[in-house]
């Protein structure tokens, strides 16, 4: 949520902050920013309200010599969407960008304006902006200035900050995400929200620990260095090489990022296996296993929380270890009953999530052992808990997330094979490397049909809403369809257990309104006695079930051939690939922004 990134050396330190922008851009795109510092210690500044093309189209003319340069793309929290809200914000030779919410801003925001800060905009951020200007006026030096702001400002925050009277930046953060970047040459160092913003400028990453000031100087012998809050230097920093490649940032063919993570799913679910089963996967999933947990506190956000309902079915299913599923925004205020022996897991592509990180921290405090399935190495969450089991789903761009989704599912399971000691025998493990290729394959074939799921939204992308349904396994993947579908399309669509629907929705059914039913072969039946409740209302109904199922294919205005045969409980994954697939024609028809939908944040460090 909002990216910041900051460049200083001769290596065009703008352009490679516009390239950082456009890869955090997933981040929020409310408006963009930048500022500079000439060869003559000049400070510019450029901010405009909308995607960062329309800040480069403000940069065409601009023939300075940069020597060091921030820049922002904003998810709005204090402020309106506008230019004066944009960041960077300015004043004198200090120029500021921030990532988080200060939480006492409103009463440091007084105190500042009585001492005569005049400030411009109305966010929180620009009382960081206010503290640093008013402790350099007070005489203070840089580091300190910076250092004694951050003290004072309360909540999870990251700030880069540039000094124009010196060419050199800052940043600092707490629990909130940043990375540092170092050409390998020494000439040239970064800062950003994350790593990927940072493929092909920087060589080396590096993760500062929460508040350790990150100084970008070339008065020193190395151009990165890091301070303690006191001025000393710190050791509180993690480092490897940066490992991401600038082919996984390409679309290649595919017209949205989105429809490339979709068509990626088959791959990733073949080299899941391999590396769990065959590489070195396995030893961590025995060692997980080995805390035998007595019961699992499954938390995570959005679509991380719906694959967390999965991963619940088959650990309930196959170990009979009680599993809760939680929203973490909510788990983290409910002061739930948890207890030393049971088991905080944590779902999350980014590893970044406020709420997210928030619970891990609450299962800590509780002496809970704590277990993410992440997808970002080095991230917060990866970080914090005691072992990570990382999906390798690659760099995930799409707002929506698609591939994450199943590879979180696909490693839950896994997950839930260990714990059962699956893994010690070859025979069962090729049973199971079987399952997952045979998943892979049935992916393969919708995507080869893809043709028949963007002739079904064509015909129902403009009625008035929709509802996914499904019983059991299928319930989670109906929630999951409803929230792509609500995301990219921005149609009012709702999941809901088929069998709950007559609780109230179906007041809502008449012939505008669309059915998605997913019907399985468990309780198939009574999921199509559900059907017929909406048919009989005049609902419209797209039927996502078994072939030749005449009691099935004679109430679907719309139907999608799904083979179940030996698929048993992967097959919510594969179900799901065929919701992903409608969502993304029915916004294609409907003509959205499919990548970065309006409003949302792929990564939200704000609770
Ligand atoms: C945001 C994204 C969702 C994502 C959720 C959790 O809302 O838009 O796509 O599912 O955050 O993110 P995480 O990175 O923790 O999986």
């Amino acid at each position: 949520m909002c990216g910041i990134v900051g460049h200083l050396g001769p290596n065009n330190p703008m352009d490679t902050v516009l390239e950082g922008l456009s890869r955090l851009e997933y981040r929020g795109y409310d408006s963009a920013g930048i500022a500079y510092v000439d060869d003559k210690s000049e400070l510019h500044f450029y901010k405009k309200k909308g995607k960062l093309a329309n800040l480069v189209s403000l940069l065409e003319k601009e023939k300075h010599t940069v020597v060091g340069c921030i820049g922002h793309t904003r998810w709005a929290t204090h402020g309106e969407v506008n230019d004066a809200n944009s960041h960077p914000h300015t004043h004198g030779k200090i120029s500021i960008v921030h990532n988080g919410i200060i939480e006492n801003a409103p009463s440091l925001k007084n105190e500042l304006a009585s001492e005569g800060f005049e400030f411009q905009s109305d966010t929180d951020s620009e009382v960081f902006l206010a503290l640093v200007t008013s402790n350099l006026k007070n005489g203070m030096d840089f580091l300190p200035a910076v250092s004694e702001a951050f003290k004072r400002t309360d909540g999870n925050s990251a700030f880069v900050v540039l000094n124009a009277e010196t060419s050199e930046i800052l940043a600092i953060k707490r629990g909130a995400p940043l990375v540092a970047g170092l050409h390998e040459a020494n000439s040239d160092a970064s800062v950003s929200s994350d790593p990927y913003a940072l493929v092909g400028s920087s060589e080396t990453i590096y993760f500062p620990g929460d508040e350790v000031l990150v100084l970008l100087s070339k008065r020193h012998n190395d151009i990165i260095s890091f301070y303690e809050l006191d001025g000393t230097e710190s050791k509180n920093y993690k480092s490897k090489k940066q490992e991401m490649s600038l082919e996984a940032t390409d679309k290649g063919d595919f017209e949205h990022f989105m429809l490339k993570e979709i068509y990626e799913q088959p791959g990733l679910t073949r080299d899941l296996i391999q590396f769990y089963l065959a590489g070195d996967g396995a030893d961590l999933l025995n060692k997980v296993s080995a805390w035998k947990p007595e019961k699992f506190h499954i938390s995570a956000c959005g679509t991380a929380a719906y694959a967390g309902m999965v991963i619940r079915d088959f650990i309930e299913q196959r170990n009979r270890i009680p599993c809760a599923v939680e929203l973490a925004s909510e788990f983290r205020y409910r002061n739930p009953l948890l207890r030393e022996g049971e088991v905080g897991l944590f779902i999350s592509q980014s590893g970044e999530t406020a709420d997210t990180l928030a619970a891990q921290g609450l299962c800590v405090e509780n002496k809970m052992k704590t277990l993410s399935i992440v997808n970002v190495e080095g991230s917060t969450l990866y970080r914090d808990c005691d072992e990570n089991l990382l999906i390798r789903a690659g760099i995930e761009i799409g707002v929506a997330s698609t591939k994450a989704f199943t590879q979180q599912a696909l490693t839950g399971c896994l997950l839930s094979y260990a714990i059962a000691g699956d893994l010690e025998s070859e025979e069962k493990k090729k049973t199971i490397a079987d399952k997952y290729s045979l998943l892979a394959e049935r992916i393969d074939d919708i995507l080869a049909r893809v043709d028949e799921l963007k002739k079904i939204a064509e015909e129902i992308y403009n009625y008035n809403g929709f509802f996914f349904t499904g019983r059991g396994q299928y319930f989670p993947v109906a929630l999951e369809g409803a929230l792509k579908l609500k995301e990219i399309a921005y149609v009012h669509a709702e999941g809901y257990a088929s069998g709950e629907l007559k609780h109230g929705p179906i007041a809502l059914i008449d012939d505008q309104m669309v059915n998605i039913a997913i019907v399985g072969p468990a309780l198939f039946d009574k999921t199509i006695s559900n059907i017929q409740e909406i048919k009989a209302r005049r609902g419209v109904i797209v039927g996502l079930g078994p072939k030749g199922e005449s009691d099935l294919d004679d109430i679907c205005d719309f139907k999608f051939d799904l083979n179940f045969d030996g698929l048993e409980e992967l097959s919510p994954l594969y179900v799901n690939v065929a919701n992903q697939l409608l969502a993304y024609y029915m916004a294609k028809f409907k003509g959205t922004d499919i990548d970065k939908p309006r409003n949302l944040a792929k990564s939200v460090t704000v609770e």
